[in-house]
């Protein structure tokens, strides 16, 4: 029933950020920052996060996020080891300082998501309401494709309206993008953009750490910031919301493996005048 573009603009990538194209599209991909080198430690930390997750698989499929396919990763060293990588590149740095993040404590949170082999894709939604919306930084450790689990969008430009029936009509009428990353690729969106994680079909879990920016002008003041000592020396993954067990989160889980596609039209039905 809705297409899915594979190819589209490239209107949206470049090697300098773009607020326009942001503004425009809900997000905007940095490419060629990193170095040859920096290149080489961010495949390093992808099979860290892969390692890891293997150790700890049997803690792991106790969490109900486990059985959906998607964790979330703890912030620990490495993303302090990529938040310097970050800092030597020039348009990437240039990048957090147009959000006034000058130093790591500047950020909101650090973390991730880990898309295990075989998960479910996701419905559309969005990380956060319209109101309260703030800056996604994705970082690629290696190459993503529709073959493991790369994040489909739709287009800020192609919605006329807020809720989840404007978005449905934005999809029908101009599909949804699949966003395919190079390996040191950096994804900057709105915490608002519509969006979806797909399903891994590939044979190897994939890691994607993620860094957040307040776009709270208070936020230097307030509790929304980062703290530089609670980074682990371990790599950690946690499941998400429906992890914390219940009848409701059980049911959840069954209906989304069992009938994915029905569950999400079932969820669109009853969001669909709401935003979020
Ligand atoms: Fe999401």
């Amino acid at each position: 029933m809705f297409q899915k573009k594979n190819s589209i603009t490239k209107a949206y990538k470049g090697t300098e950020f773009s607020i326009s194209s942001l503004e425009k599209y809900g997000l905007f991909i940095l490419e060629n920052g990193f170095s040859k080198e920096d290149l080489y430690t961010l495949s390093s930390f992808k099979k860290l996060f892969v390692k890891e997750s293997k150790i700890q698989q049997k803690i792991l499929s106790n969490t109900g996020g486990y059985e959906l396919g998607n964790l979330n990763m703890g912030k620990c060293f490495i993303h302090l080891e990529i938040w310097n990588m970050m800092m030597k590149s020039k348009a990437i740095k240039e990048t957090f300082n147009f959000f006034n993040v000058k130093k790591i404590e500047d950020l909101r949170q650090a973390g991730g998501n880990i898309n295990l082999p075989k998960s479910l894709p996701q419905h559309f939604h969005r990380d956060s309401s319209l109101k309260n919306k703030y800056i996604l930084i994705f970082i690629a450790l290696e190459k993503i494709t529709s073959n493991n689990g790369a994040q489909e969008l739709i287009f800020e430009n192609n919605l006329n309206g807020t809720n989840h029936l404007d978005m449905l009509l934005a999809r029908y009428r101009n599909g949804s993008s699949l966003l395919n990353m190079n390996p040191g690729d950096i994804l900057i969106r709105y915490s608002s953009t519509w969006h979806r994680g797909t399903k891994n079909s590939s044979f190897v879990p994939r890691a994607m750490p993620v860094f957040s920016i307040s776009l709270d002008s208070k936020r230097l003041s307030n509790k929304d910031q980062i703290n530089v000592n609670q980074f682990e020396k371990k790599i950690s993954f946690s499941g998400n919301v429906l992890s914390k067990g219940g009848k409701f989160n059980i049911l959840y889980i069954f209906l989304a493996r069992r009938f994915n596609r029905i569950f999400h039209i079932f969820i669109y039905l009853k969001k669909l005048f709401k935003e979020y």
